[in-house]
């Protein structure tokens, strides 16, 4: 059992975005651990202002409500952490072995599988981040026009996995990740893990989407806060923290 994280799950059938309820049950005096779990989402919400496709009981919908007694500077790791309970818990619950994506997706065979949003909000008894986590059950939770880029457990391993196993394995591995994140070495080895479950943290060509702004390098591992370090063309070492990273195939 987590010293740090003791999760209360408030399950509802409906509900506009998991994110905007949790923000607004922690605005009302919600206490760490809550976590609002969905079966359908009418406005389910992506990052970079895009939307989540929540069909009704095609995916897992979720997002839990945490007060950190950390640094603020330290709480882009709680995606981090986030992402890296997603992998264990798919492990866990349906055997899949699954990529961590910067900043904070899970991919299976090259396409999304999860999606992470962290917000921060202001609320009476401080600042508090909701991370809310999508993950693609079946795939009917992917319309015609993201197959290409997108999958889900159905797909991958052949069935649809027990949501509510799912969702039981996710709050355990979070808790484990949330109190590792608490103890000594604390960000070293949230960033360690992290690089060692995915394939794009070192040595990939990818294309950087910036606000007004794109540039192509290679990836060369995580800064301490999380973000993402890129080789330029020209040599130059660029930290994004923002925006879009998409992979490209190497030259051959
Ligand atoms: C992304 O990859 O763009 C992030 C997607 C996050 C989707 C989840 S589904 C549960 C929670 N509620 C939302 O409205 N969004 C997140």
């Amino acid at each position: 059992m987590s010293a740090n994280f003791h999760p209360a799950i408030l399950r509802l059938e409906t509900v506009d975005s998991t994110n905007l309820e949790a923000a607004r049950q922690a605005k009302s005096g919600a206490k760490e651990g809550l976590c609002i779990v969905a079966r359908e989402q009418t406005s389910g919400r992506g990052r970079l202002d895009r939307m989540w496709h929540s069909p009704l009981d095609t995916g897992l919908y979720c997002s839990i409500v945490l007060r950190p007694a950390m640094e603020m500077n330290r709480w882009p790791l709680l995606s981090l952490i986030a992402a890296l309970a997603v992998s264990d818990a798919l492990a866990r619950a349906c055997a899949l072995k699954a990529d961590v994506k910067w900043p904070n997706d899970i991919y299976a065979n090259d396409r999304k599988l999860c999606g992470i949003l962290s917000e921060t909000i202001e609320t009476s008894q401080g600042a508090a981040i909701i991370v809310g986590i999508g993950i693609n059950l079946k795939a009917a939770s992917l319309p015609e026009s993201m197959r290409h880029t997108a999958t889900s457990v159905e797909e991958v391993i052949g069935t649809a996995p027990d949501r509510e196993s799912l969702l039981a394995e996710l709050m355990k591995a979070f808790g484990e990740h949330y109190d590792l994140l608490q103890s000594a070495d604390r960000d070293e080895h949230a960033i360690r893990d992290w690089c060692a479950r995915s394939s794009y943290a070192y040595g990939r060509q990818v294309r950087v989407s910036l606000e007004g702004e794109s540039f192509s390098g290679i990836t060369r591992g995580l800064e301490s806060d999380g973000a993402l370090r890129v080789e330029t063309l020209e040599g130059a070492i660029r930290i994004v923290r923002a925006g879009d990273v998409t992979a490209l195939r190497p030259i051959t």
